[in-house]
């Protein structure tokens, strides 16, 4: 596809808000719907983003592609980003239940970093959709298919990604071994909490 403005994104650079804007709604609907049925939230908070021009671009050199709308669409599959924030573990589960089931949307990738988080630490629940979307996609059908990246957490394991990017930012550290080792520890302190809320709500739930 030929570059329009010089975008990384070619001629679907103005899609793209709107499939995400779309694919929102629908996580925002189920909110609603959660609300209306048990006057529970599905999730406390709800962030997305389209992958920043300079962003997408480094992540190709990095990868050695060639800086192409098909590369940045096709072989990178987070030009679309979700992050769904929850109260409770059991949140994140009946989210990632609900994007499974939803017919117009193939799930093709979850990573399950919070019964397995990686070895820094790092907990949160990963799913790549392709989802089916009214416009035009970058192999040109129509109605096309785009990628989504989604990213599940609770509010502990989000303060503890926060945290960690703004802490490994920093290159001058000059006892890396022992801030790694802390950071661990924080990770599988809040873990334990996380563990101990959910048990607090089903308890509070059981005497209802
Ligand atoms: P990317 O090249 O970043 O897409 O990595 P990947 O393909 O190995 O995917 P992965 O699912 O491991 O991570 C994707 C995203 O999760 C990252 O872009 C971050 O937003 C987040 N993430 C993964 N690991 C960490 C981590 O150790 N710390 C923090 N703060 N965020 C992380
Ligand atoms: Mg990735």
């Amino acid at each position: 596809m030929e570059q329009e403005h010089g975008s990384i994104y070619g001629g679907l650079k103005a899609v793209l808000p709107q499939v995400m804007q779309q694919f929102a709604e629908r996580i925002e609907e189920f909110q609603s719907e959660m609300i209306r049925q048990s006057g529970s939230q599905a999730y406390e908070h709800l962030n997305y983003r389209i992958k920043d021009e300079e962003s997408m671009r480094e992540k190709c050199r990095r990868q050695a592609l060639a800086e192409s709308p098909e590369n940045a669409l096709r072989t990178i599959h987070d030009a679309i980003g979700f992050r769904i924030v929850c109260l409770f573990r059991e949140d994140v589960e009946r989210l990632v239940e609900f994007l499974r089931s939803l017919s117009d949307c193939q799930v093709v990738q979850e990573k399950d970093y919070i019964r397995k988080a990686k070895p820094n630490g790092y907990r949160s629940y990963h799913m790549i959709l392709l989802v089916e979307a009214p416009f035009e996609d970058v192999d040109g059908r129509k109605p096309g298919q785009f990628y989504v990246e989604v990213q599940l957490r609770t509010i502990a394991m989000d303060a503890w990604a926060a945290l960690e990017h703004e802490i490994k930012y920093k290159h001058d550290i000059r006892n890396p071994e022992l801030i790694s080792r802390e950071l661990k520890r924080c990770a599988e302190e809040l873990a334990a909490c996380d563990v101990s809320m959910q048990t607090l709500r089903n308890l509070v739930n059981c005497d209802i």
